[in-house]
């Protein structure tokens, strides 16, 4: 049953600045800020990630130091290690998430190692989480399809899912990494992963390479999930899934709520504000349909 209430992740920092090269500390800081500001609940402001894998995401202590951090707002991030879980901890990261796989070939590109030996990772990391009292995410990519070896079966998805859920994750994002899936795989995978994680567990994370992100959100949302994750202006990509484009805008998926009457939280101008600042930053136009339609950008 479609929910009442959405809670919106909001990944633009992380996944949205992840990919461009001509980003500064600056502009992640002054893009956390201007989120901040919009009713948001949930920020994922940076990644405690190899500089050497992803150069854009250096300096996410500093980061968490700077920002204007709002109460009732979690500021989060990705730590794929202990590594980076103490490096997050130390910078005041309230929640934090690793990043698992459906598909071998991607757990490799992304992390460097296989899908078994990722989870093995990712256990002192549940343990540490556990001892700071932080609450751990769980991602897993390639939901509905891998660059590296296409087609992904749902029985494999909910395998990941469910390995992350008993290790402790209180959620699990599903993320159609390189936004290929149509709504009736969407809301197949997602039958099939809330048949072992309860659905109240689960958050859809989805790309809009093919214009489907959308799509998809609305067909889930008639199964209940409640949780969605998108970027505003919909910034995005993976720097290890070529062609990766941006995740669900976030201006897009507030419009929509706001029509189906699911209550959400998020204010639509100071999102869009946000949202151009940033794309005028990156000197390009405002990847979010809504935000051009009330802007004319
Ligand atoms: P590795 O090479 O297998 O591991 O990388 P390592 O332990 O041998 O470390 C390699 C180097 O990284 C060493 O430095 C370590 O010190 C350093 P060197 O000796 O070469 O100078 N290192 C670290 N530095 C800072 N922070 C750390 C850390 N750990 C090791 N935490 C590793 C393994 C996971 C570290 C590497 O593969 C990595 O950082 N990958 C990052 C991948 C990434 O961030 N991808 C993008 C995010 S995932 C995504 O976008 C998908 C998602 O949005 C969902 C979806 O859309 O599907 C979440
Ligand atoms: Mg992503």
């Amino acid at each position: 049953m479609r929910p009442r209430e959405v809670k919106i992740v909001e990944v633009g920092p992380r996944d949205g600045l992840q990919n461009e090269a001509a980003v500064t500390l600056e502009d992640r800081i002054a893009l956390v800020n201007a989120l901040s500001a919009t009713g948001l609940k949930q920020i994922e402001a940076g990644s405690f990630v190899s500089p050497k894998w992803v150069p854009q995401m250096a300096g996410s202590d500093t980061l968490f130091e700077r920002i204007e951090r709002r109460p009732g707002v979690t500021y989060s991030a990705l730590t794929p290690n202990l590594r980076g879980f103490e490096a997050a901890e130390a910078a005041g990261a309230q929640e934090v998430a690793v990043f698992g796989a459906a598909s071998e070939a991607f757990s490799q590109k992304n992390i460097n190692c296989s899908v078994a030996e990722s989870l093995a990772r990712f256990e002192p990391v549940m343990v540490a989480a556990e001892e700071a009292d932080i609450r751990v995410r769980g991602y897993v990519s390639c939901v509905l399809g891998c660059p590296y070896e296409g087609a992904v079966a749902p029985a494999k998805v909910a395998e990941v899912a469910h390995a992350l859920y008993a290790m402790g994750c209180h959620e699990i994002s599903l993320g159609d990494t390189i936004g290929i899936g149509t709504p009736d795989k969407a809301v197949a995978m997602l039958e099939a992963v809330a048949a072992r994680v309860p659905m109240n567990a689960l958050a859809l994370h989805f790309h809009d390479t093919y214009g489907q992100a959308l799509a998809n959100v609305a067909a889930c949302l008639e199964l209940g999930v409640s949780t969605i994750d998108s970027a505003v202006a919909g910034l995005g990509g993976c720097p290890y899934a070529a062609g990766a484009s941006g995740n669900l805008a976030t201006e897009d998926l507030v419009y929509l709520l706001n029509g189906l009457g699911i209550r959400h939280g998020v204010e639509l101008d100071a999102l869009v504000l946000a949202g151009n600042q940033i794309s005028q930053r990156l000197g390009r136009p405002n990847g979010s349909k809504v935000a051009q339609a009330l802007t004319g950008r």
